[in-house]
Protein backbone atom coordinates (compact mmCIF):
# COMPACT_ATOMS: atom_id res chain seq x y z
CA UNK A 1 0.00 0.00 0.00
CA UNK A 2 1.46 3.34 -0.73
CA UNK A 3 2.06 5.48 1.65
CA UNK A 4 1.72 9.38 2.01
CA UNK A 5 4.99 10.27 1.98
CA UNK A 6 5.01 7.97 -1.14
CA UNK A 7 2.56 9.72 -2.59
CA UNK A 8 4.00 13.06 -2.19
CA UNK A 9 7.20 11.87 -3.97
CA UNK A 10 4.84 10.82 -7.20
CA UNK A 11 3.09 13.81 -6.80
CA UNK A 12 6.75 15.58 -7.01
CA UNK A 13 8.22 13.47 -9.47
CA UNK A 14 5.03 14.21 -11.69
CA UNK A 15 5.71 18.01 -11.28
CA UNK A 16 9.05 17.88 -12.19
CA UNK A 17 8.82 15.95 -15.18
CA UNK A 18 6.16 18.10 -16.51
CA UNK A 19 8.37 21.48 -14.90
CA UNK A 20 11.12 20.08 -17.33
CA UNK A 21 8.43 19.74 -20.23
CA UNK A 22 6.09 21.93 -21.61
CA UNK A 23 6.32 24.06 -18.19
CA UNK A 24 10.01 24.43 -18.69
CA UNK A 25 11.50 27.59 -16.91
CA UNK A 26 8.69 27.20 -14.17
CA UNK A 27 9.99 26.09 -10.62
CA UNK A 28 8.00 23.30 -9.14
CA UNK A 29 6.59 25.41 -6.64
CA UNK A 30 5.76 28.32 -8.97
CA UNK A 31 3.83 25.78 -10.84
CA UNK A 32 2.18 24.04 -8.26
CA UNK A 33 1.13 27.71 -7.41
CA UNK A 34 -0.03 28.28 -11.06
CA UNK A 35 -2.59 24.79 -10.79
CA UNK A 36 -4.05 24.97 -7.65
CA UNK A 37 -4.61 28.97 -8.88
CA UNK A 38 -2.70 30.49 -6.08
CA UNK A 39 -3.44 30.55 -2.32
CA UNK A 40 -0.77 30.02 0.38
CA UNK A 41 1.87 27.34 -1.40
CA UNK A 42 3.05 24.73 1.12
CA UNK A 43 6.79 26.03 2.04
CA UNK A 44 7.54 23.03 4.66
CA UNK A 45 9.21 19.70 3.84
CA UNK A 46 6.59 16.78 4.78
CA UNK A 47 7.14 15.35 8.39
CA UNK A 48 5.29 12.39 9.54
CA UNK A 49 4.98 13.56 13.68
CA UNK A 50 5.27 16.78 14.95
CA UNK A 51 8.43 17.20 16.71
CA UNK A 52 10.31 16.54 13.06
CA UNK A 53 8.37 20.53 12.56
CA UNK A 54 11.09 23.12 11.96
CA UNK A 55 8.62 26.01 11.52
CA UNK A 56 5.31 26.69 11.00
CA UNK A 57 4.98 25.94 7.18
CA UNK A 58 5.93 22.33 8.00
CA UNK A 59 2.55 21.36 9.30
CA UNK A 60 1.31 23.37 6.11
CA UNK A 61 2.59 20.95 3.49
CA UNK A 62 1.04 18.26 5.88
CA UNK A 63 -2.25 19.62 6.47
CA UNK A 64 -2.01 19.78 2.44
CA UNK A 65 -1.41 16.01 2.16
CA UNK A 66 -3.50 14.62 4.63
CA UNK A 67 -6.93 16.69 3.76
CA UNK A 68 -9.35 16.49 1.28
CA UNK A 69 -8.79 18.90 -1.45
CA UNK A 70 -12.15 20.72 -1.11
CA UNK A 71 -11.46 20.97 3.04
CA UNK A 72 -7.73 22.32 2.37
CA UNK A 73 -9.08 24.80 -0.23
CA UNK A 74 -11.39 26.12 2.66
CA UNK A 75 -8.24 26.75 4.54
CA UNK A 76 -6.34 28.19 2.22
CA UNK A 77 -8.20 30.34 -0.23
CA UNK A 78 -8.60 34.07 0.30
CA UNK A 79 -10.46 36.43 -2.22
CA UNK A 80 -9.89 37.05 -5.88
CA UNK A 81 -6.52 36.43 -6.82
CA UNK A 82 -5.26 36.11 -2.90
CA UNK A 83 -3.53 39.23 -3.58
CA UNK A 84 -4.59 40.20 0.05
CA UNK A 85 -3.41 37.02 1.55
CA UNK A 86 0.32 37.21 -0.28
CA UNK A 87 0.37 40.85 0.76
CA UNK A 88 -0.39 39.65 4.55
CA UNK A 89 3.15 38.00 4.35
CA UNK A 90 4.72 40.65 2.83
CA UNK A 91 3.68 43.08 4.62
CA UNK A 92 6.39 41.89 7.59
CA UNK A 93 9.34 43.24 5.09
CA UNK A 94 9.02 46.11 5.39
CA UNK A 95 9.69 46.36 8.72
CA UNK A 96 12.94 45.64 10.19
CA UNK A 97 13.57 45.27 13.31
CA UNK A 98 16.54 47.24 15.38
CA UNK A 99 17.94 44.95 18.29
CA UNK A 100 19.82 46.72 21.57
CA UNK A 101 22.08 45.27 22.85
CA UNK A 102 24.07 44.16 26.33
CA UNK A 103 21.15 44.16 28.11
CA UNK A 104 20.77 40.96 30.76
CA UNK A 105 18.23 38.84 28.75
CA UNK A 106 18.17 35.68 30.89
CA UNK A 107 15.05 35.95 32.03
CA UNK A 108 12.29 37.32 29.48
CA UNK A 109 8.57 37.47 30.25
CA UNK A 110 6.10 37.47 27.57
CA UNK A 111 2.92 37.01 29.56
CA UNK A 112 0.21 39.57 28.14
CA UNK A 113 -3.01 41.05 30.00
CA UNK A 114 -6.39 41.14 28.83
CA UNK A 115 -9.54 42.60 30.38
CA UNK A 116 -8.11 41.35 33.63
CA UNK A 117 -6.59 38.18 32.49
CA UNK A 118 -2.99 37.36 32.22
CA UNK A 119 -2.03 35.18 29.37
CA UNK A 120 1.20 33.60 29.32
CA UNK A 121 2.06 34.41 25.68
CA UNK A 122 0.51 37.50 23.16
CA UNK A 123 0.03 34.89 20.43
CA UNK A 124 -3.75 34.09 20.49
CA UNK A 125 -6.08 31.85 18.56
CA UNK A 126 -7.95 33.85 16.08
CA UNK A 127 -11.78 32.42 15.70
CA UNK A 128 -12.13 29.91 12.61
CA UNK A 129 -15.43 28.19 11.79
CA UNK A 130 -16.35 24.11 11.16
CA UNK A 131 -12.66 23.16 12.91
CA UNK A 132 -14.12 19.73 12.58
CA UNK A 133 -13.24 19.95 8.95
CA UNK A 134 -9.80 19.40 9.73
CA UNK A 135 -9.75 16.94 12.45
CA UNK A 136 -12.25 14.69 14.11
CA UNK A 137 -11.63 16.36 17.66
CA UNK A 138 -11.30 20.31 15.97
CA UNK A 139 -11.92 23.20 18.36
CA UNK A 140 -11.54 20.48 21.65
CA UNK A 141 -8.27 19.54 20.28
CA UNK A 142 -7.30 23.13 19.77
CA UNK A 143 -8.63 24.36 23.32
CA UNK A 144 -6.59 21.66 25.23
CA UNK A 145 -3.39 22.95 23.71
CA UNK A 146 -3.99 26.39 23.75
CA UNK A 147 -5.00 26.37 27.12
CA UNK A 148 -2.54 23.94 28.29
CA UNK A 149 0.14 26.24 26.81
CA UNK A 150 -1.45 29.61 28.56
CA UNK A 151 -3.04 31.15 25.14
CA UNK A 152 -6.50 33.30 24.35
CA UNK A 153 -8.39 31.10 22.25
CA UNK A 154 -11.66 32.96 20.23
CA UNK A 155 -14.41 30.43 19.37
CA UNK A 156 -15.76 31.51 16.09
CA UNK A 157 -19.93 31.42 16.03
CA UNK A 158 -19.59 28.42 13.51
CA UNK A 159 -17.77 26.26 15.40
CA UNK A 160 -18.32 22.73 15.17
CA UNK A 161 -17.92 21.94 19.07
CA UNK A 162 -20.68 24.02 21.73
CA UNK A 163 -18.73 27.14 23.60
CA UNK A 164 -19.33 25.09 26.91
CA UNK A 165 -17.33 22.56 25.72
CA UNK A 166 -14.56 24.15 24.24
CA UNK A 167 -14.54 26.49 27.78
CA UNK A 168 -14.40 23.11 29.49
CA UNK A 169 -11.23 21.81 27.59
CA UNK A 170 -9.41 24.96 27.30
CA UNK A 171 -10.26 25.78 30.96
CA UNK A 172 -9.73 29.33 31.21
CA UNK A 173 -11.79 32.19 30.18
CA UNK A 174 -12.47 32.22 26.32
CA UNK A 175 -14.01 34.91 23.72
CA UNK A 176 -16.93 34.02 21.43
CA UNK A 177 -16.53 35.58 17.82
CA UNK A 178 -20.10 36.67 16.78
CA UNK A 179 -21.71 36.88 13.22
CA UNK A 180 -24.88 38.89 14.24
CA UNK A 181 -27.25 37.40 11.85
CA UNK A 182 -29.70 39.03 10.45
CA UNK A 183 -32.11 38.64 13.36
CA UNK A 184 -31.92 40.35 16.37
CA UNK A 185 -33.26 37.45 18.33
CA UNK A 186 -30.87 35.23 16.97
CA UNK A 187 -28.34 37.72 17.85
CA UNK A 188 -29.32 37.57 21.62
CA UNK A 189 -29.59 34.04 22.01
CA UNK A 190 -25.93 33.60 20.82
CA UNK A 191 -24.87 36.47 22.73
CA UNK A 192 -26.50 35.49 26.28
CA UNK A 193 -25.16 31.74 25.70
CA UNK A 194 -21.93 32.87 25.21
CA UNK A 195 -22.12 34.76 28.37
CA UNK A 196 -23.73 31.69 30.44
CA UNK A 197 -20.54 30.01 29.09
CA UNK A 198 -18.43 32.66 31.19
CA UNK A 199 -16.96 34.38 28.01
CA UNK A 200 -15.82 37.69 29.28
CA UNK A 201 -15.05 39.12 25.45
CA UNK A 202 -17.36 38.85 22.99
CA UNK A 203 -15.72 39.64 19.32
CA UNK A 204 -17.84 41.40 16.76
CA UNK A 205 -16.57 40.41 12.92
CA UNK A 206 -17.27 43.47 11.05
CA UNK A 207 -15.72 42.58 7.59
CA UNK A 208 -17.91 40.13 6.05
CA UNK A 209 -21.31 41.55 5.83
CA UNK A 210 -21.75 41.31 1.95
CA UNK A 211 -20.33 37.58 1.02
CA UNK A 212 -16.90 36.74 -0.55
CA UNK A 213 -15.71 35.46 -3.75
CA UNK A 214 -13.18 32.54 -2.89
CA UNK A 215 -12.10 31.49 -5.93
CA UNK A 216 -9.44 29.23 -4.26
CA UNK A 217 -11.53 27.36 -2.44
CA UNK A 218 -13.92 26.53 -5.39
CA UNK A 219 -11.41 25.44 -7.43
CA UNK A 220 -9.82 22.84 -4.68
CA UNK A 221 -13.67 22.02 -4.73
CA UNK A 222 -13.56 21.28 -8.09
CA UNK A 223 -10.60 18.81 -8.02
CA UNK A 224 -11.99 16.93 -5.10
CA UNK A 225 -14.07 13.84 -6.31
CA UNK A 226 -15.85 13.17 -3.76
CA UNK A 227 -19.93 13.74 -3.65
CA UNK A 228 -19.40 16.80 -0.47
CA UNK A 229 -23.54 16.02 0.01
CA UNK A 230 -22.86 12.40 1.29
CA UNK A 231 -21.18 13.95 4.59
CA UNK A 232 -23.34 17.09 4.74
CA UNK A 233 -26.17 18.56 3.67
CA UNK A 234 -25.93 21.62 1.32
CA UNK A 235 -27.26 24.65 2.66
CA UNK A 236 -28.35 26.59 5.83
CA UNK A 237 -29.87 22.90 7.46
CA UNK A 238 -26.75 21.35 6.48
CA UNK A 239 -24.73 24.08 7.95
CA UNK A 240 -26.01 24.53 11.15
CA UNK A 241 -26.75 20.91 11.67
CA UNK A 242 -23.21 20.78 12.51
CA UNK A 243 -22.90 23.84 14.04
CA UNK A 244 -23.79 23.66 18.16
CA UNK A 245 -24.11 27.58 18.49
CA UNK A 246 -27.26 26.79 16.72
CA UNK A 247 -29.08 24.36 18.70
CA UNK A 248 -32.41 24.45 19.41
CA UNK A 249 -32.77 28.08 17.97
CA UNK A 250 -35.57 28.46 14.99
CA UNK A 251 -33.85 30.05 12.03
CA UNK A 252 -37.01 30.40 9.81
CA UNK A 253 -36.22 33.00 7.39
CA UNK A 254 -32.94 33.95 8.54
CA UNK A 255 -29.72 34.45 7.11
CA UNK A 256 -26.93 34.32 9.15
CA UNK A 257 -25.09 37.04 7.50
CA UNK A 258 -26.44 40.80 7.08
CA UNK A 259 -25.30 43.91 4.79
CA UNK A 260 -27.34 45.89 7.05
CA UNK A 261 -24.12 45.52 10.02
CA UNK A 262 -23.72 49.01 11.07
CA UNK A 263 -22.76 51.45 13.71
CA UNK A 264 -26.48 51.03 14.92
CA UNK A 265 -25.57 46.79 15.28
CA UNK A 266 -22.65 47.87 17.57
CA UNK A 267 -24.83 50.23 19.42
CA UNK A 268 -27.47 48.12 20.37
CA UNK A 269 -24.62 45.04 21.46
CA UNK A 270 -22.84 47.30 23.57
CA UNK A 271 -26.43 47.93 25.73
CA UNK A 272 -27.43 44.41 25.20
CA UNK A 273 -24.41 42.10 26.80
CA UNK A 274 -21.80 42.95 29.87
CA UNK A 275 -19.26 41.23 27.76
CA UNK A 276 -16.47 43.01 26.60
CA UNK A 277 -17.24 44.27 23.07
CA UNK A 278 -14.15 44.05 20.36
CA UNK A 279 -14.32 44.95 16.25
CA UNK A 280 -12.96 42.51 14.73
CA UNK A 281 -12.04 43.22 10.95
CA UNK A 282 -10.80 47.38 11.38
CA UNK A 283 -8.10 48.57 8.94
CA UNK A 284 -8.67 52.14 9.26
CA UNK A 285 -7.78 55.23 11.53
CA UNK A 286 -11.50 56.50 10.81
CA UNK A 287 -12.93 53.36 11.99
CA UNK A 288 -10.52 53.44 14.93
CA UNK A 289 -11.53 56.64 16.05
CA UNK A 290 -15.66 55.52 15.70
CA UNK A 291 -14.79 52.78 17.99
CA UNK A 292 -13.79 54.78 20.27
CA UNK A 293 -16.94 57.38 19.89
CA UNK A 294 -18.67 54.00 20.03
CA UNK A 295 -17.58 52.81 23.49
CA UNK A 296 -15.78 49.56 21.73
CA UNK A 297 -13.73 48.21 24.42
CA UNK A 298 -11.15 46.36 21.66
CA UNK A 299 -9.82 46.40 17.99
CA UNK A 300 -8.63 43.39 16.07
CA UNK A 301 -6.91 45.06 12.90
CA UNK A 302 -7.71 42.06 10.58
CA UNK A 303 -8.42 41.48 7.02
CA UNK A 304 -10.01 37.97 7.73
CA UNK A 305 -6.98 36.37 6.50
CA UNK A 306 -7.13 38.14 2.91
CA UNK A 307 -10.94 36.20 2.85
CA UNK A 308 -12.59 39.15 2.88
CA UNK A 309 -12.20 41.95 0.44
CA UNK A 310 -9.25 41.96 -1.89
CA UNK A 311 -8.01 45.39 -0.28
CA UNK A 312 -4.41 44.87 -1.25
CA UNK A 313 -3.12 45.62 1.83
CA UNK A 314 -1.90 44.07 4.47
CA UNK A 315 -2.80 44.04 8.23
CA UNK A 316 1.03 45.03 9.62
CA UNK A 317 1.01 48.08 7.67
CA UNK A 318 -3.16 49.06 8.68
CA UNK A 319 -1.79 48.99 12.31
CA UNK A 320 0.06 52.40 12.82
CA UNK A 321 -3.02 53.99 11.78
CA UNK A 322 -4.92 52.20 13.87
CA UNK A 323 -2.68 52.45 17.30
CA UNK A 324 -2.09 56.21 16.39
CA UNK A 325 -6.04 56.82 16.37
CA UNK A 326 -6.82 54.77 19.53
CA UNK A 327 -4.01 56.72 21.49
CA UNK A 328 -4.32 53.99 24.05
CA UNK A 329 -7.34 54.11 25.10
CA UNK A 330 -8.20 50.51 24.29
CA UNK A 331 -6.07 47.68 23.59
CA UNK A 332 -5.15 47.06 19.71
CA UNK A 333 -4.88 43.30 18.30
CA UNK A 334 -3.90 42.06 15.26
CA UNK A 335 -3.90 39.20 13.12
CA UNK A 336 -3.20 38.42 8.86
CA UNK A 337 0.20 36.67 8.20
CA UNK A 338 2.10 35.58 11.29
CA UNK A 339 3.88 32.41 10.89
CA UNK A 340 7.40 33.30 12.50
CA UNK A 341 8.06 35.04 16.27
CA UNK A 342 9.60 37.70 13.88
CA UNK A 343 6.52 38.83 12.81
CA UNK A 344 4.76 38.66 16.12
CA UNK A 345 7.59 40.91 17.74
CA UNK A 346 7.46 43.88 14.89
CA UNK A 347 3.90 44.17 15.39
CA UNK A 348 3.59 44.32 19.15
CA UNK A 349 6.47 46.85 18.78
CA UNK A 350 3.98 48.89 16.12
CA UNK A 351 1.89 49.04 19.10
CA UNK A 352 -0.57 45.75 19.50
CA UNK A 353 -1.42 44.02 22.35
CA UNK A 354 -1.36 40.84 21.03
CA UNK A 355 -1.02 38.83 17.46
CA UNK A 356 -3.59 36.31 16.46
CA UNK A 357 -2.74 33.29 14.12
CA UNK A 358 -5.26 31.40 12.32
CA UNK A 359 -4.03 29.22 9.04
CA UNK A 360 -0.53 27.68 11.35
CA UNK A 361 -2.47 26.09 14.10
CA UNK A 362 -5.50 24.96 11.69
CA UNK A 363 -2.44 23.16 9.77
CA UNK A 364 -1.16 21.86 13.02
CA UNK A 365 -4.70 20.73 13.73
CA UNK A 366 -5.25 18.97 10.10
CA UNK A 367 -2.36 17.75 10.40
CA UNK A 368 -1.42 15.60 14.03
CA UNK A 369 -5.07 17.00 15.75
CA UNK A 370 -3.90 18.19 19.57
CA UNK A 371 -0.31 17.85 19.35
CA UNK A 372 0.21 19.62 16.07
CA UNK A 373 -1.58 22.60 17.81
CA UNK A 374 1.00 22.35 20.53
CA UNK A 375 3.82 21.97 18.51
CA UNK A 376 3.19 25.11 15.96
CA UNK A 377 2.73 27.30 19.79
CA UNK A 378 5.78 26.02 21.10
CA UNK A 379 7.85 26.92 17.49
CA UNK A 380 6.21 30.22 17.46
CA UNK A 381 6.06 30.85 21.41
CA UNK A 382 10.31 30.12 21.03
CA UNK A 383 11.08 32.04 17.82
CA UNK A 384 9.22 35.14 19.71
CA UNK A 385 11.22 34.82 22.61
CA UNK A 386 14.31 34.09 20.71
CA UNK A 387 13.86 37.79 18.85
CA UNK A 388 13.23 39.45 22.42
CA UNK A 389 16.07 37.99 23.67
CA UNK A 390 18.00 39.29 20.66
CA UNK A 391 16.60 42.97 20.44
CA UNK A 392 17.02 43.16 24.61
CA UNK A 393 13.48 43.39 25.43
CA UNK A 394 12.66 41.49 29.02
CA UNK A 395 9.00 42.62 28.73
CA UNK A 396 6.47 42.95 26.43
CA UNK A 397 6.22 46.62 28.57
CA UNK A 398 9.19 47.26 26.90
CA UNK A 399 8.78 46.53 23.52
CA UNK A 400 8.03 49.73 21.41
CA UNK A 401 8.26 51.63 18.43
CA UNK A 402 12.14 51.93 19.04
CA UNK A 403 12.82 48.84 17.62
CA UNK A 404 11.06 48.51 14.64
CA UNK A 405 11.83 50.89 11.76
CA UNK A 406 9.76 51.03 8.05
CA UNK A 407 11.52 50.04 5.31
CA UNK A 408 11.72 53.54 3.08
CA UNK A 409 13.02 51.86 -0.21
CA UNK A 410 9.57 50.04 -1.16
C1 LIG B 1 -10.54 28.31 7.67
C2 LIG B 1 -10.75 29.66 8.28
C3 LIG B 1 -11.98 29.95 8.86
C4 LIG B 1 -12.20 31.20 9.43
N1 LIG B 1 -13.40 31.45 10.06
C5 LIG B 1 -13.58 32.64 10.67
C6 LIG B 1 -14.78 32.89 11.39
O1 LIG B 1 -15.67 32.03 11.49
N2 LIG B 1 -14.91 34.10 11.98
C7 LIG B 1 -13.95 35.08 11.90
O2 LIG B 1 -14.12 36.16 12.46
N3 LIG B 1 -12.80 34.86 11.21
C8 LIG B 1 -12.60 33.67 10.61
N4 LIG B 1 -11.42 33.44 9.96
C9 LIG B 1 -10.37 34.48 9.95
C10 LIG B 1 -9.43 34.33 11.14
O3 LIG B 1 -10.08 34.63 12.35
C11 LIG B 1 -8.22 35.27 11.04
O4 LIG B 1 -8.67 36.58 10.83
C12 LIG B 1 -7.26 34.88 9.90
O5 LIG B 1 -7.20 33.49 9.74
C13 LIG B 1 -5.87 35.41 10.23
O6 LIG B 1 -5.00 35.22 9.16
P1 LIG B 1 -4.00 33.98 9.01
O7 LIG B 1 -4.84 32.79 8.68
O8 LIG B 1 -3.13 34.40 7.90
O9 LIG B 1 -3.28 33.81 10.31
C14 LIG B 1 -11.19 32.19 9.38
C15 LIG B 1 -9.96 31.89 8.80
C16 LIG B 1 -9.73 30.64 8.26
C17 LIG B 1 -8.39 30.34 7.65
Amino acid sequence: MATSADRIDHRRRFLTFLAGGPLLGLSVPAWLEAAAGAGEVPRGRLIAAPDEALNVFDFEAAARDKLPAAHFGYLATGVDDDATLRANREGFARFQIRPRRLVDVASVDTSVELFGTTWKSPIVLAPAGGQKAFHADGEIAVAKAAGARGHLQILATGATSSVEDVRAAHGGPIWFQLYPTDTWRITQALIKRAEGAGCPVLVLTVDLPAGRNTETERRFARADPRQCGSCHQPGLPGYVRRRPMFDGLDLTGVSLSSPRLTWDVVRRLRDATRMKLVLKGIETREDADLCVRHGVDGIIVSNHGGRAEESGRSTVECLPEVVDAVRGRMPVLVDGGFRRGTDVFKALALGAKAACIGRPYLWGLAAFGQPGVDRVLEILDREFQLMMRHAGVTSLARLDRTFVIADRRG
